[in-house]
């Protein structure tokens, strides 16, 4: 079995149906039943031991199946929601999709690209970045009240700068402000302390999780880290599990409405 071959081992599929999932199949599992209602997903991997990273970034415990998966999830949500540690680690450009993905956008009702949104109480981002300036579409960056005049301005003029709390961007304020501009589709690429701001006040619809298939052994973090609040354990219902290789593709959605 080739490594991006993907099959689907939960819900079962019909015998006569051929074994490798085709993008169109993909997307179907990954699309929402209704866009018209807002959505929090968040799409990441870890190790079989629970290590978010090896090595220090995502990367490599990533696959082409993994990485098929990540782009067509990018090609069915509004925006594109990524926490500013993950942005200056994983090294982001603009957020430009292939020109078949566009124009599948186009062809069903979404804006060619999705809107890039990055969360920062720092503001450092480096405006001449290509995040910034080879954007499609003008980014959101979500920030505080209290973040720098000077890094403001400079960002104000390649991005929407927009206060979501005083010293911490809140995810009801964040969601707010999104909705807002109609982006009610909301894909979260990480990292743990956004998802950990997401998880602490339960706002999180759904959640695609891979599993390499390797074991890292270091002090790597999870997918979620806390950053202070902590919900009641919060169950949630397994709606796919799907196979490549030896990795395993997860999505799982809340059991009760928020
Ligand atoms: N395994 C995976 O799927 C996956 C996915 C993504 C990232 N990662 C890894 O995770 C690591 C980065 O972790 P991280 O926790 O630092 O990532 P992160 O959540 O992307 O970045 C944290 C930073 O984002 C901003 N931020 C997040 N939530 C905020 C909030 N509620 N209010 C204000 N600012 C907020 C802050 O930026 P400022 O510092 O600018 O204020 C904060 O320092 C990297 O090694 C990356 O490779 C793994």
């Amino acid at each position: 079995m080739t490594q991006d071959l993907i099959r689907q081992l939960f819900p079962a599929r019909s015998p006569e149906a051929p074994d490798a999932l085709t993008d169109a199949d993909l997307l179907a599992l990954y699309s929402a039943a209704d866009r018209s209602v807002p959505r929090v997903r968040a799409n990441f991997i870890n190790s079989i031991d629970g290590s978010a990273t090896a090595g220090g970034l995502s990367g490599r415990l990533g696959a082409p199946a993994d990485k098929r998966v990540f782009d067509l999830q990018r090609q069915v949500c509004d925006v594109v929601l990524v926490g500013a540690g993950t942005v200056r680690a994983e090294g982001y450009g603009a957020m430009r999709l292939a020109p078949d993905a566009a124009a599948w956008r186009v062809a069903n009702g979404f804006a060619e690209h999705p809107t890039f949104a990055i969360v920062s109480a720092s503001l450092n981002l480096d405006p001449a970045s290509g995040v910034f300036a080879q954007a499609p579409v003008r980014p959101i960056v979500l920030t505080v009240a209290s973040a720098g005049a000077s890094r403001r301005r400079a960002l104000s003029e390649v991005a929407d700068v927009i206060d979501c709390g005083e010293t911490w961007v809140e995810p009801a304020q964040l969601l707010a402000a999104l909705t807002a501009r109609g982006l009610l589709q909301v894909h979260c690429e990480g990292g743990p302390s956004l998802l950990g701001s997401l998880v602490a006040v339960d706002v999180l619809d759904e959640l695609s999780l891979t599993i390499s298939p390797a074991l890292e052994g270091g002090a790597g973090p999870r997918i979620v880290s806390s950053v202070g609040g902590t919900i009641d354990l919060q169950p949630m219902l397994l709606d796919h599990v799907l196979l490549a290789g030896s990795m395993l593709l997860t999505k799982y959605s809340r059991s009760a409405p928020r």
